[in-house]
């Protein structure tokens, strides 16, 4: 066997029971007026390959702006945060933007934590194997639901820092976000840090395109979500059935996702039986954009100081450096 893909990581395992799901798809589509599904349920192993695969697009601009500023930025986060810390990271995927920060900052210790378990055994043990002396401990959950760090974390003796990339905050809504900044805020030592990536208000017609690309894998993305419901639940939904939307509600300022259905179906789960009229929608996922001002105003009201921000020169995406 190669040498370096033997490395098997003890992973601490809070995955949400399947319940938890069946129970979220229920309570969603029994959603008066307008059904929902959560949009954590997308990154199951399909969804997360998909995921990846969206991060590429050339419509898709927030993953290749965000890893230009951190690579600008990098140094000087590196003097904010100081040595020896444990980073934890918050919806870990497939742990491409770490990279950046671990060639730089001399570290204690990685916590990456993600929903999708297979996903993120594979993104560690690769870590892993890459930062031989890095102190590497996975964590399968939902960062949402986390209202402490697993034990050893848990020590204030360790410094901290956070890292929440991607803009994963915009799929929170403004009062969720408040939320689980707070979350967070609790997890960590005054003094600690926590680096956020938020994408920021643009151009529409930017937005339009980056979630109705071209190849149609946000809509795959999307519709992956009625598939994973067959899989794990029993449903018999034809994702063909349905048409993947993606438009910007200026009021909300936020980029929303729906499932359309072409006509009029029902939805069967064991004894539960939900009714879609033809052209209903479920509302699959929101993604907030910001201003930098509000950002930060939403940051204040959490507990954290914002020390520091960086963005591209179109001023398309921002990373935060917030203060416990
Ligand atoms: C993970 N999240 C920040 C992405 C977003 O842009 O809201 C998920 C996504 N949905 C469609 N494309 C990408």
């Amino acid at each position: 066997m190669d040498a370096k893909t033997n490395i098997a990581l003890e992973l601490i395992d809070l995955e949400p029971e399947l319940e938890d799901f069946r129970q979220a798809v229920v309570e969603g589509l029994s959603t008066s007026p307008q059904k929902t599904l959560p949009c954590k349920f997308f990154y199951d192993a399909a969804g997360s390959a998909l995921f990846d695969q969206i991060c590429e697009l050339d419509e898709y601009y927030p993953t290749r702006t965000e890893i230009g500023i951190l690579r600008e930025c990098v140094d000087e986060l590196a003097t904010l945060i100081g040595d020896n810390r444990l980073l934890v990271e918050y919806g870990s995927g497939s742990s491409v933007k770490i990279r950046i920060l671990l060639d730089q900052l001399p570290l204690a210790a990685y916590m990456p934590i993600d929903i999708s378990r297979e996903h993120l055994q594979q993104s560690a043990e690769r870590i892993a194997n890459d930062y031989p002396k890095l102190a590497v401990l996975p964590v399968c959950a939902d960062y949402s639901q986390l209202t402490d760090l697993p034990i050893y974390a848990a020590n204030p003796e360790l410094r901290k820092v956070g890292f929440f990339p991607g803009s994963s905050i915009g799929n929170f809504t403004r009062d969720e976000a408040r939320h689980f900044l707070q979350n967070v805020a609790r997890q960590l030592q005054p003094g600690d840090g926590f680096i956020v990536g938020v994408d920021l208000k643009k151009d529409p017609q930017i937005l339009h395109a980056a979630y109705n690309d071209a190849k149609g894998i946000t809509a795959a993305f999307n519709l992956n979500l009625l598939s994973r419901i067959n899989h794990e639940l029993g449903a018999k939904l034809d994702p063909d059935a349905f048409n993947h939307e993606a438009s910007y509600n200026h009021e909300h300022g936020r980029v929303e996702m729906h499932l359309v259905s072409k006509t009029e179906q029902q939805i069967k789960l064991g004894n539960d039986q939900f009714n879609l009229a033809s052209e209903e929608s479920i509302h699959t996922e929101n993604s907030h954009k910001y201003d930098v001002e509000e950002f930060q105003q939403l940051a204040r009201a959490a507990g954290f100081n914002p020390a520091k921000v960086w963005t591209d020169e179109n001023h398309w995406f921002s990373i935060h450096y917030l203060e416990r």
